[in-house]
């Protein structure tokens, strides 16, 4: 497995790989490897010739009071991770190599951005598109690999790939939980053992959303409150959002007539704010 810390040495390999005919894998990451990462991983090696994952916490995609500095990194270990798994290359560059002195070229958008994670982090998705888009044009994938976890910016990629005519197959992955239902995401790394005991209670509530529209609940402001509810019972959360919205649209419903979205973000004390969601065919 080949670690490049630099856009020119990734690409010669992949067009290396290309001119032996090779189908091209992508796993974009922020590192700090859990097995959510690791089912994208796993998906990718299956369906292609080479797999690469990209290790790079993205400044571009962090608001000025977010979590970039603390973000967890450990590379020696998402390396071996990767390795075990059968990744063919690591492209985990400096932010300089991403970012060299005058960038100011930015993907953006103006629909599907607004709500849900959009409202309470305004720049996220810009710094998302926009190095998401740079990642497809240094490895030119035939696939590249989402977790369902990330349900916004996975629509949101989507639509790029749309809407900017992009050459490139996006496969969404489905949520890998803890046994005891929690979602697993890098940021749990940030609870503390009390916030950690009470975390489960994110998927206790969704669950019971799901469980009414299932059995036939239609009103989406009564199963928010049922859900919020829930998480707030144990006194150490505070919702950031619970939504239903359009699944294509993302905009909010107050009646469940078409497939859902159901989306949440919690924070957990003081130290983390956690996101999960399910996905409804009416
Ligand atoms: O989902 C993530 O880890 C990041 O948002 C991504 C897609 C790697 C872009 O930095």
């Amino acid at each position: 497995m080949k670690i490049c810390k630099t856009i020119k040495e990734t690409k010669e390999t992949v067009a290396k790989w290309r001119s032996e005919g090779l189908s091209v894998g992508l796993v974009p990451t922020m590192g700090y490897l859990h097995e959510g990462h690791l089912s994208l991983i796993q998906n990718a090696v299956k369906n292609n010739d080479r797999v690469a994952v990209s290790i790079f916490v993205n400044p571009m995609q962090f608001g000025p009071d977010e979590d970039f500095d603390s973000y967890p990194r450990d590379l020696d270990r998402d390396a071996a991770l990767c390795e075990k798994n059968g990744v063919d290359l690591i492209f985990a560059p400096e932010i300089s190599e991403m970012y060299p002195e005058g960038f100011c070229s930015y993907v953006d958008m103006t629909g599907l951005t607004g709500g849900l994670c959009g409202k309470s982090r305004p720049i996220h998705f810009r710094g998302v598109q926009t190095v998401v888009n740079k990642l497809f044009n240094i490895f030119t994938p035939d696939r590249a690999y989402f977790g369902e976890k990330d349900a916004q910016q996975l629509a949101v990629i989507k639509r790029m790939v749309l809407d900017l005519n992009m050459n490139v197959s996006i496969v969404g992955c489905p949520i890998i939980r803890e046994a005891d239902g929690l979602a697993k995401s890098s940021r749990n790394s940030y609870l503390s053992p009390e916030e950690r005991a009470a975390a489960p209670i994110i998927n206790k509530g969704m669950s019971l959303g799901k469980k009414m529209i299932e059995d036939g609940e239609r009103n989406a402001e009564k199963i928010i409150k049922a859900i919020s509810d829930v998480i707030l019972s144990v006194g150490i959360t505070k919702i950031d959002y619970v939504s239903i919205v359009d699944s294509l649209t993302l905009e909010p419903v107050e009646t469940i007539e078409k497939d859902v979205l159901c989306a949440c973000a919690v924070y957990m004390g003081s130290s983390a704010r956690l996101i999960d969601n399910f996905s409804v065919t009416v």
